[in-house]
């Protein structure tokens, strides 16, 4: 089976082809393609959701015939089925991607299988090879046990699910303000540094102290694991309050322009490893107590180093033995091959008519 991915709900613009077979369900990337309107919104420091959707559209057709032509033996005849992420998301994004997916299902007469983008970060996990390619997948998911705990961290989201099979997903705790993504990027920006911020703090992180700065680490020892919809569980997130503590050491400070390369670097370390304690600490809390068989990292944010090696240190140090799967770097960010990884693996067609865009779609 040949599934064509689109992934359009921010600033990428993303269209992928993936073969598989039911009968080993093991996931090969054909092809891989990526356009992003990402220099456009380094001038504003943040993603303007107008400028994000007009990219979308010059984008979306270039790029889909890009990853079918990639293939030479192959023509759209050959893909069986269409993915396309549905949401969550910025809604004039998503319908660029959707509208176009609906238009093809329905010229092409193929079916088509709606995605949750946030599922689809989980699923850059099932990638098992790529075609043509030097480049090996040490890490697949593909013989994944269950249950496996997945934690999403991305620009917009930071989420704690409990997957029990494929489709079914129970929905922990997640953020209560900022994502983890949005804090790296907002304090990024405080620090004067290029957008998106992750990528820049861990850049800056690797020349700081770690422990110059004792920011907090919020709600890391919120023990009320029954809490639903009220107080904060155990298994949510607050990341807004680290913000603040940033700022206001920043503020000691009454020009940004005298902070020193080196305290910059030392509040990029130190602010690195509170988000990083925070996300370790609670995902392997979840793993303990759901005895889960397996723990899963994705999204954006699951491309940072000292987040990965933490993860895999503290696995260790604790005897849990349980295996961590994380994408490899260029998966973790947006990108249209999970969404067909998710499809296949959740191969659920719904008619074309009835495929529309929902930017506040969740686990719930
Ligand atoms: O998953 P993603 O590509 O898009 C969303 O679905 O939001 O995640 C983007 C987020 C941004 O907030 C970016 O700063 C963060 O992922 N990110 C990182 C790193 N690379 C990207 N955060 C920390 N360290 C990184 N190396
Ligand atoms: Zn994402």
């Amino acid at each position: 089976m040949l599934i064509l991915g689109i992934e359009t709900s921010c600033d990428e613009t993303g269209a992928a082809l993936i073969e598989a077979t039911d009968k080993n369900k093991k996931v090969k990337l054909i092809s891989n393609k990526l356009a992003s309107s990402l220099n456009l919104h380094k001038k504003t420091g943040g993603i303007i959701p107008e400028i994000a959707a007009r990219e979308q559209v010059k984008y979306i057709i270039p790029v889909i015939n890009r990853a079918i032509e990639q293939c030479n033996n192959l023509t759209i005849d050959d893909v069986d089925a269409i993915a396309v992420t549905i949401g969550p998301g910025l809604i004039g994004s998503l319908l660029v991607g959707v509208e176009t997916a609906r238009t093809f299902s329905y010229i092409w007469k193929k079916p088509i299988i709606p995605v949750n983008h946030l599922i689809g970060h989980i699923y850059a996990n099932f990638i098992s090879e790529i075609h043509n390619s030097e480049f090996i997948i040490h890490n697949s998911a593909a013989d994944v046990q269950f249950p496996t705990i997945a934690l999403i961290v991305s620009g917009g989201h930071t989420d704690l699910v409990l997957i029990n099979n494929h489709g079914s997903i129970k929905w922990l705790g997640g953020t209560r303000d900022d994502a983890a993504g949005e804090a790296f990027d907002k304090i990024g920006r405080l620090l004067g540094l290029p957008y998106p911020g992750g990528p820049s703090i861990e850049k800056e992180a690797a020349k700081g102290d770690p422990k110059k700065f004792n920011f907090p680490r919020p709600l890391m020892y919120n023990r009320d694991f029954s809490a639903k919809g009220g107080p904060a569980s155990g298994w949510d997130f607050s990341f807004s309050g680290l913000k603040t503590a940033v700022f206001r050491e920043i503020s000691r400070y009454k020009d940004i322009k005298i902070l020193s390369e080196q305290t910059i670097a030392d509040i990029s370390a130190s602010l690195q490893e509170a988000i990083v304690d925070v996300l370790v600490y609670k995902t392997l809390k979840a793993a303990q107590r759901y005895k889960v068989k397996s723990i899963l990292l994705g999204g954006g944010v699951a491309a940072n180093s000292k987040l990965r090696e933490q993860f895999e240190l503290k696995i260790e140090n604790l005897e849990l033995k349980i295996p961590f799967f994380v994408p490899e770097k260029r998966l973790c960010t947006d990108n249209a091959a999970m969404i067909a990884t998710a499809a296949f693996y959740n191969y659920k067609p719904i008619p074309w008519k009835k495929i529309t865009a929902n930017p506040e779609l969740y686990f719930y």
